[in-house]
């Protein structure tokens, strides 16, 4: 999984005294991410150049060590058929094997002091960086930045970035990834209200979906919560000043929370939560996550990089490598085109989630919801993966849609969710055959020309994604949907089974899909009707892939009966 990764060519002797003389555009320098999208995301605006003074903050990602041993590690403790499965690796574990050589470090630290950066803080796998310097000392480092102020976003948030490429040092090129807080935006979440779904003339009669519909439909019974007899615990974290309010909680459990046990507070909040209003998609997450994984301590990462000059994903990353113990299962609704994405980065992020699956941690991404995704290279349609969802190294989840609205009964595709075949990560073996079968037998195919049938095809789960009822700033708001919804939904259902994986002495789920595949996705509703949107145009006519039988790239293996993934997942 490490191809494509910046190796270094040191081949130019004179390069070799460029690092004290810091580095100089041209040919003692190298771009460790010249394939990174620069360009102002739509709504945001610059309000001009740093002072040379003003502070900032930059992230370097050092080289790590052993990678492929990193992945033989995930592959035995994640399979079900290893006798190392469930034998994870603590934190101190990992920064064994992936630490940088001491050479790196050293390069990196005689790099930094010669500009005169001496505030800086290694986590504790050491693989991360993060230096507090003048605007003035990062520009003599990072060849070429320009650090602009821009604002932007729903909370009209201020970001200090460059929009310029940067350049380092050839003889940086085997120490350092790439570096963090120049170019990567804050995310936004796609997250819609669609009241577009109600059935013609049956406005009123809109089912919607609340805590009850959920539990009753995933087959969670008033016994199904968290016991309080362990620690276990699970977690969502939020990028774009989105924050939750306990009193929404407690007017949504109030309003919607049925007969089950849950808790009425959030167990511990990672970064700062600001004072201003609450933000839909974080209102969502808690709400839904505390619903379905119900009696279990829920952390919320809060913002994480808080400083214009960082990016919150990446924070977030650096948080994970940082703390020793952390909740067991993580879900996150936030995706980039993987196309925006630099491949240095995408390799980067997606060897931070081998680390976390070493770990046994189980980490749920949002699969997005553009369907396929539609964008133009050389004139030409294509669909869009999205990453994370295109990692092998997450559980992706796509969406689905009752049938009949005013029954909580078979779930079909909602057109929405997220799905299809990553260019980036080959195609892993645990989904070889799944996958295989898909493009063999499915009658609605796309032309190959729109996809990489060789890809990572996800998402491998899915959960309801449509006409969510949330509470937020005290107001019920109906319709919420998108994969944003799912994803809390089926992280709290996974918590459920580690609860009793932990009360009967067994470790917690970890990597899922290793086991998901190998049992055909025993334990879920196989959701068989429908197809996904995408490119709009006379080839395809709006429509991506289309869902069957088991595994496809539109609901995975399908939505969680809730009893039955129990029995699965408690039997390796
Ligand atoms: C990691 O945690 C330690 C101890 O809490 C802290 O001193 C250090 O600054 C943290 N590292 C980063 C990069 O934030
Ligand atoms: C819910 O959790 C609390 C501890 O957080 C525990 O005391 C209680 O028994 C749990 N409720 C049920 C129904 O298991
Ligand atoms: C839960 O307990 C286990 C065993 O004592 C420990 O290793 C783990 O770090 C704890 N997890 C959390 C989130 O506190
Ligand atoms: C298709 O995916 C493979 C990896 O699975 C990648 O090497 C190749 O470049 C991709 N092709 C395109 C056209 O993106
Ligand atoms: C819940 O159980 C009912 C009755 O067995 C079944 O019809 C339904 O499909 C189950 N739900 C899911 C999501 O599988």
């Amino acid at each position: 999984m490490t191809g494509g990764r910046q190796k270094g060519r040191m081949g130019l002797r004179s390069c070799f005294l460029g690092l004290l003389a810091l580095s100089v555009a041209g040919k003692c320098s190298y771009s460790p991410e010249p394939d990174q999208q620069r360009t102002l995301p739509p709504g945001w605006v610059s309000l001009g150049r740093l002072d040379p003074e003003e502070e900032l903050s930059l992230t370097f990602a050092l080289r790590q060590r052993n990678l492929e041993r990193l992945a033989h590690v995930v592959q035995a403790v994640s399979d079900p058929r290893s006798p190392r499965y469930g034998k994870y690796l603590t934190l101190e574990d990992v920064a064994e094997l992936v630490r940088p050589s001491p050479l790196t470090l050293r390069t990196v630290h005689k790099w930094l002091l010669g500009a005169g950066a001496w505030n800086c803080h290694l986590v504790i796998t050491q693989d991360f960086l993060t230096c507090w310097l003048s605007v003035r000392q990062a520009e003599l480092l990072l060849s070429g930045a320009e650090f602009h102020r821009y604002v932007g976003g729903p909370a009209k948030t201020s970001v200090v970035r460059s929009l310029q490429p940067y350049q380092l040092p050839q003889a940086l090129a085997s120490h350092v990834d790439f570096v963090g807080g120049l170019h990567r935006f804050p995310p936004t979440s796609t997250l819609r209200q669609r009241p577009e779904r109600q059935v013609a003339g049956a406005v009123s009669l809109h089912l919607g979906v609340t805590p009850a519909v959920i539990r009753e439909r995933y087959n969670l019974t008033a016994r199904d919560v968290g016991s309080g007899a362990t620690n276990n615990s699970q977690a969502c974290a939020q990028f774009l000043d989105q924050y939750f309010h306990d009193s929404d909680l407690a007017k949504f459990m109030h309003l919607f929370g049925g007969t089950f046990v849950h808790q009425t507070s959030i167990a511990h909040v990672v970064g700062k939560q600001g004072r201003g209003r609450a933000g839909i998609e974080a209102s969502l997450d808690v709400e839904y996550l505390m619903s379905a994984g119900a009696n279990i301590s829920t952390w919320v990462y809060s913002n994480p990089g808080r400083h214009e000059a960082q990016e919150p994903f990446l924070q977030w990353l650096l948080l994970l490598s940082n703390e020793s113990a952390l909740p067991y299962v993580h879900t996150v609704s936030y995706g980039d085109d993987e196309d925006s994405l630099s491949s240095t980065y995408i390799q980067r992020v997606n060897t931070e989630f081998m680390k976390a699956a070493a770990r046994g941690l189980t980490m749920l991404f949002a699969s997005g919801d553009s369907g396929a995704g539609c964008w133009s290279v050389s004139g030409r349609h294509q669909f869009r993966p999205s990453f994370p969802a295109s990692s092998p190294y997450v559980t992706t989840v796509g969406g689905t849609s009752f049938q009949n609205p005013f029954l909580v009964t078979n779930e079909i595709v909602d057109y929405i969710s997220g799905g299809g075949f990553s260019n980036v990560f080959p195609r892993p073996s645990y989904q070889e055959e799944a996958v295989a079968k898909f493009l063999s037998s499915s009658p609605h195919l796309p032309p190959s020309s729109y996809y990489n049938a060789s890809g990572r095809a996800y998402p491998d789960v899915a959960a309801l994604s449509d006409g969510y009822w949330v509470v937020s700033n005290s107001i019920a708001i109906p319709w919420v949907s998108g994969t944003s919804a799912s994803t809390p939904v089926f992280g709290g259902i996974l918590s459920l089974i580690n609860e009793h994986r932990i009360l009967n002495g067994q470790p917690p789920l970890g990597f899922l899909n290793p086991s998901l595949y190998q049992k055909h996705g025993a334990g879920l509703f196989d959701v068989t009707h429908g197809c996904h949107e995408s490119c709009l145009n006379e080839e395809v006519q709006g429509q991506g892939f289309c869902s069957g039988p088991g595994w496809d790239p539109v609901t995975g293996w399908g939505t969680p009966n809730f009893p039955d993934l129990l029995k699965t997942l408690l039997n390796p």
